[in-house]
C-alpha cells in the first residue's frame, strides 16, 4: 500500500494504477463500518483508494473539528490489512486555496434534518468530495447508508454535474446489540452507550408497526418519539428516498431517520424500508 500525503504524489500514484478504481472517502478513526466499505470496494474493483481527511469546511463553529478522534497509525494498519492500494492523507492547506469557487447543496434538501442543525455542513461535504473525486478519478465511490442525507446529496451532485462515476450505497454496520458504528461513539461513556441503543430501538419499533400494517407517518413518528422520550430528540422523520415529505409509508421507497443527543454526543441512525 502506498501512503501519499501530497496532491502531486497522489496524481503520480494514481497514474500508475490500471483498471477500475474504487474510492472510499473517510475522516479516519476507522471502524468496521468504514472497513465494510473498503471490503466492498476491494471486491468490486481492481484497486481501492482510501482518503483520511478531517474536512474543516463541513464542521460548524463550535463543533468537534479540533477534537475529532485521530488514530493515524491504526488507520494505516487497517487500510494495509484490508488490501487498499493507495491511502491519501492530505492537509487542509493542500486541499483548499485561500480563494476558490465553491458549491452549494440544494437548500430544500440540505437545510432539513442534519442540515437544519448544521447549516452549511453539506456544502462542505460536497465541496471536499468533489475535490477528492477529481483527484482520485474513481470508477465507483462507496458511501454508507448511515449518512443517508449525505449519500442522497452526493448522488444528486454526481447526476447534476454529469460526473463519470458510480456512487455505491453500502449497508449500515452495527454492533451486536444494534448500535450503528460511528467514530463519535468513542465520546460515549458506559451509561450513555446503553442509552444510545434507544435510537435503533425506535427504528425497530417503527418497523414492527409497519410489519403489523401501520402506514400512517404521524402515528409511526409518535411511537418513535415515545420510545426516545428519555433522550433529547433532535428529529424523527419518515421521508421517501428523494427526501420528500410523505403521509403514508411507501414500502421500498421510505427512509426512517432519527437524531438524538446522548449526553453531549449527537447520534444519527436510519432504516430504509
Ligand atoms: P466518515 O464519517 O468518516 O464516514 C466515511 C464513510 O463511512 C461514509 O460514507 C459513512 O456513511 C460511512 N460509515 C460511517 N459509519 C458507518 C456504518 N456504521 N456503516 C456503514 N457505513 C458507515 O462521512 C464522512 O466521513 C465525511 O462526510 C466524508 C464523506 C468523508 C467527507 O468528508
Amino acid at each position: 500500500m502506498k501512503i501519499v500525503k501530497t496532491i502531486e504524489d497522489l496524481s503520480q500514484a494514481r497514474k500508475e494504477l490500471q483498471g477500475s478504481i474504487g474510492f472510499v472517502p473517510t475522516m479516519g478513526a476507522l471502524h468496521n463500518g468504514h472497513l465494510s466499505l473498503m471490503q466492498q470496494s476491494i471486491a468490486e474493483n481492481e484497486h481501492t483508494i482510501v482518503s483520511v481527511f478531517v474536512n474543516p469546511t463541513q464542521f460548524l463553529a463550535g463543533e468537534d473539528f479540533s477534537t475529532y478522534p485521530q488514530r493515524t497509525q491504526a488507520d494505516i494498519k487497517i487500510c494495509e490489512l484490508a488490501g487498499v492500494s493507495i491511502l491519501f492523507m492530505p492537509t487542509s492547506e493542500m486541499m483548499y486555496a485561500k480563494m476558490e469557487p465553491t458549491i452549494l447543496a440544494p437548500s430544500a434538501k440540505a437545510y432539513i434534518l442534519e442540515g437544519l442543525a448544521r447549516p452549511g455542513h453539506f456544502d462542505g461535504v460536497l465541496r471536499v468530495v468533489l475535490k477528492l473525486f477529481n483527484l482520485t478519478k474513481p470508477t465507483r465511490a462507496y458511501f454508507g447508508k448511515k449518512d443517508a442525507q449525505q449519500l442522497y446529496l452526493l448522488q444528486n451532485m454526481v447526476k447534476s454535474f454529469f460526473l463519470d462515476l458510480e456512487i455505491v450505497p453500502c449497508e449500515i454496520i452495527r454492533e451486536d446489540d444494534g448500535l450503528a458504528l460511528s467514530s463519535r461513539n468513542a465520546y460515549l461513556n458506559a451509561q450513555e452507550r446503553q442509552k444510545a441503543l434507544l435510537l435503533c430501538e425506535s427504528l425497530k419499533v417503527a418497523t414492527h408497526a409497519v410489519i403489523a400494517g401501520e402506514r400512517d407517518i404521524a402515528t409511526l413518528k409518535a411511537e418513535m418519539v415515545h420510545t426516545l422520550e428519555s433522550l433529547h430528540v433532535e428529529y424523527v422523520e419518515i421521508l421517501n428516498r428523494d427526501f420528500d415529505t410523505i403521509e403514508t409509508i411507501e414500502i421500498g421507497n421510505s427512509i426512517i431517520l432519527v437524531c438524538a443527543k446522548v449526553g453531549t454526543t449527537r447520534l444519527i441512525d436510519n432504516l430504509w424500508i
